[in-house]
C-alpha cells in the first residue's frame, strides 16, 4: 500500500494555501534547475500536502520561464502521488461563466518553447497522453466543489497557449469554433511531465474572462482578471480543504494506469 500525497499547483492569485497545518517551506533541488518556489509542505485533516505556487511570490515567472520539468520533478521527489493544478483561464463557452471551476478532461498543446519531456537522447520514452487527467481526481474535485457549492463543469477541452500575450480574435474563434472550453497559458507541459514521472494529475481551470471573443465583453485584460482572481482564489482554498478532508489515505491505484505510465513507455533497450 502506498500513501497518498496530495500535491497542489497554485496558478495565478494562488500563493499560499490557507488551512494548510504545520506547514514549513523546503527550498527543493533538482537536476532539472530550480522550482519556481520553495515547497510547503504540511498536512490538511492529517493528509500530507505539498503546495508548490507556480509563479512564485508576487507573480515573479512568466509562463514561458516556469522550469515545469523542475517542478514536477521535485513534487515527485516529495512522495507526491495525485496532483491538483489549480488556473486561471478564460472562457470559450456562454455557460462557463467567470467563477466556474472547469473540471479539465483534455488539452490541446500550442506552446513551442518550453522543455516539455524527462526523456530524450540517450533514453527515449513515449507514454500515452490519450486521456491526461487520472479520472479518479475530477470524481473527488467534483464531490468537494458539491460539498463546498462551487460552480463547476465536469469535463472541458482547455488549450494552452505560449503567451504572454493573450489570443488574437482570429485565434479566439478559431479555438471556440474548435469546441475548446477554456483557454490557459501553464496547463502543458505539466499535464505531459506529471504523466512521465506517473503521477496522477488532474486540473481546474478557474475562469477568470471570456478572452475576447464574445460579443458583448471586452477583450481580456489584465485588471479584468485580477478583479475574479481573488474571489476565485478563496473558493479554490475551501476545495482543496474538503478535497483533502476526504481524500482517501491510501493511494487509489489509477484505472486508466497514469501511475504506472513508464511500464509500457520505454523503447530505449538498456544496453544501447
Ligand atoms: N488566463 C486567464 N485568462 C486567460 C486568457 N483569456 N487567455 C490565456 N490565459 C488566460
Amino acid at each position: 500500500m502506498t500513501k497518498a500525497v496530495l500535491g497542489i499547483i497554485g496558478g495565478s492569485g494562488i500563493y499560499d494555501l490557507p488551512g494548510l497545518e504545520n506547514a514549513r517551506d523546503e527550498m527543493a533541488t533538482s537536476p532539472w534547475g530550480a522550482p519556481s518556489a520553495p515547497l510547503r509542505h504540511g498536512t490538511i485533516a492529517g493528509l500530507p500536502v505539498v503546495f508548490l505556487t507556480r509563479h512564485d511570490k508576487g507573480h515573479r515567472l512568466s509562463p514561458s520561464d516556469i522550469n515545469y520539468r523542475a517542478n514536477i520533478d521535485v513534487l515527485k521527489r516529495a512522495g507526491v502521488t495525485d496532483l491538483i493544478s489549480l488556473s486561471a483561464c478564460g472562457s470559450f463557452k456562454e455557460e462557463l461563466r467567470p467563477g466556474t471551476f472547469v473540471l479539465v478532461d483534455q488539452f490541446v498543446d500550442r506552446t513551442f518553447r518550453r522543455e516539455s519531456s524527462f526523456f530524450g537522447k540517450g533514453c527515449v520514452a513515449h507514454v500515452s497522453m490519450a486521456h491526461p487527467v487520472s479520472p479518479r481526481l475530477p470524481l473527488h474535485l467534483a464531490a468537494a466543489a458539491e460539498a463546498e457549492g462551487i460552480p463547476f463543469a465536469r469535463g472541458g477541452t482547455y488549450v494552452c497557449i505560449e503567451g504572454p500575450q493573450f489570443s488574437t480574435l482570429a485565434e479566439s474563434l478559431t479555438y471556440k469554433g474548435q469546441g475548446y472550453s477554456v483557454i490557459g497559458m501553464t496547463n502543458m507541459p505539466e499535464a505531459k511531465l506529471a504523466r512521465e514521472a506517473e503521477i496522477c494529475y488532474a486540473s481546474v481551470a478557474m475562469v477568470t474572462d471570456f478572452d475576447c471573443w464574445h460579443p458583448d465583453h471586452d477583450a481580456v485584460t489584465v485588471s479584468d482578471i485580477i478583479r475574479v482572481l481573488s474571489a476565485n482564489a478563496e473558493k479554490a482554498s475551501h476545495l482543496v480543504a474538503r478535497l483533502a478532508r476526504d481524500f482517501p489515505r491510501e493511494h487509489e491505484l489509477c484505472p486508466i494506469g497514469s501511475d504506472r505510465a513508464l511500464d509500457s513507455a520505454l523503447i530505449t533497450a538498456p544496453e544501447a
